[in-house]
């Protein structure tokens, strides 16, 4: 795996799994090749039914039984077998991580769905329109979408699919997707480092902590201090997506001590539908909020505005503060 040769390893064990099937270092030893490098939130994103049942909607609305759909991330095949069962005429899912697209064919196939999704094992910049898609989808449906909305890369995949592999006038599932970010109070002093440890004063080590991690949207210490407000706002499906790399907005505290901004993501589906995993005292969702601390200057009862600027990499986004 570290020398980049894991797609092999994994055709090896294959093999060998046929030959010794109850070998169980071997099981072992399989399992743990087949799991690295994958991201563990794949188990926590499938026992989401709010966000898998809100893509099912969407599909049911959008496909027609002529179309032919592309599902870009197959992960386990899920969003491609829900746009067959919706009726499409064809649908091709690629993946990027090869053991994954096999594992994606697999389950694929199990369902009984292997002669209408067809799985590329390949990331879908690197798809043909008519070498690999019969001419182009007509409905492109993907989530791609990160806690942070960006990391995953969505920018681009979805620039790139809107250029080279959809037809014209073709349906985004989702169409749209932005940050919500609203303020927060964090009840909790510092939520990775302690400033004293073992009885020595170690705060001065704050500067190398990140100053944002993700949090449950339900976490019980984290409270909402203002009203959401959009930034980064994506538009999915045109010929030139927007994508502003700057964006600003300010907040207003409405009750209550304030020391951070707290980040989720808004996925517009269709005109009929959205989903956001808003923090809520009930809320849960695979996706967690991102919460960016406020320098001390800008924690507390008296801080009732704050200008928040943010911009990005197409990747990374990067946000700095200062009082309204
Ligand atoms: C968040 S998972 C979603 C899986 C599945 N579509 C679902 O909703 O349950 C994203 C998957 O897409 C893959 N992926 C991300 N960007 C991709 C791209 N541009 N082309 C192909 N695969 C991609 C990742 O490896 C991962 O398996």
């Amino acid at each position: 795996m570290g020398s980049g040769k894991g797609d092999q390893a994994v055709a090896i064990f294959r093999d060998l799994r046929a030959e010794r099937p109850d070998d169980a270092d071997l099981l072992s030893a399989e399992r743990a090749v087949l799991a690295h490098g994958i991201p563990q939130w794949h188990a926590k994103m499938l026992s989401d039914f709010d966000r898998n049942d809100c893509y099912e909607r969407a599909l049911i609305r959008a496909v027609r039984p002529d179309s032919i759909v592309l599902d870009i991330g197959s992960g386990s095949g899920l969003l491609a077998m829900m746009a067959a069962r919706a009726g499409a005429r064809h649908v091709y899912t690629c993946e990027a991580v090869p053991a994954v697209a096999e594992t994606a064919r697999e389950i694929i196939a199990a369902n009984g769905f292997a002669d209408r999704v067809t799985v590329l094992s390949r990331h879908s910049s690197d798809l043909n329109r008519k070498r690999d898609l019969g001419g182009g989808a007509d409905i492109l449906v993907s989530e791609i979408i990160a806690d942070n909305l960006l990391s995953e890369g969505v920018i681009a995949s979805l620039a790139h699919a809107a250029r080279e592999l959809a037809r014209p006038g073709a349906l985004f599932i989702p169409c749209k997707a932005s940050m919500r970010v609203a303020l927060a109070w964090f009840d909790q002093p510092h939520p990775q480092l302690p400033a004293v440890v073992s009885g020595f004063d170690v705060s001065l080590f704050d500067r190398h902590v990140a100053t944002h991690h993700s949090v449950l949207v339900g976490h019980k210490r984290l409270h909402l201090r203002s009203n959401a407000q959009e930034m980064f706002p994506l538009s999915f499906g045109e010929s030139a997506p927007t994508a502003p790399t700057h964006d600003h907005a300010v907040l207003r505290a409405e009750e209550g001590p304030v020391n951070a901004m707290v980040q989720w993501v808004h996925l517009q589906m269709d005109d009929a539908e959205a989903y956001e995993n808003a923090p809520a005292a009930d809320a849960s969702s695979a996706w967690g909020a991102v919460l960016h601390r406020f320098p001390d200057a800008l924690c507390g009862a008296d801080v009732r505005e704050i200008a928040v600027h943010g911009d990005h990499d197409g990747v990374n986004p990067r946000f700095w503060f200062a009082r309204g």
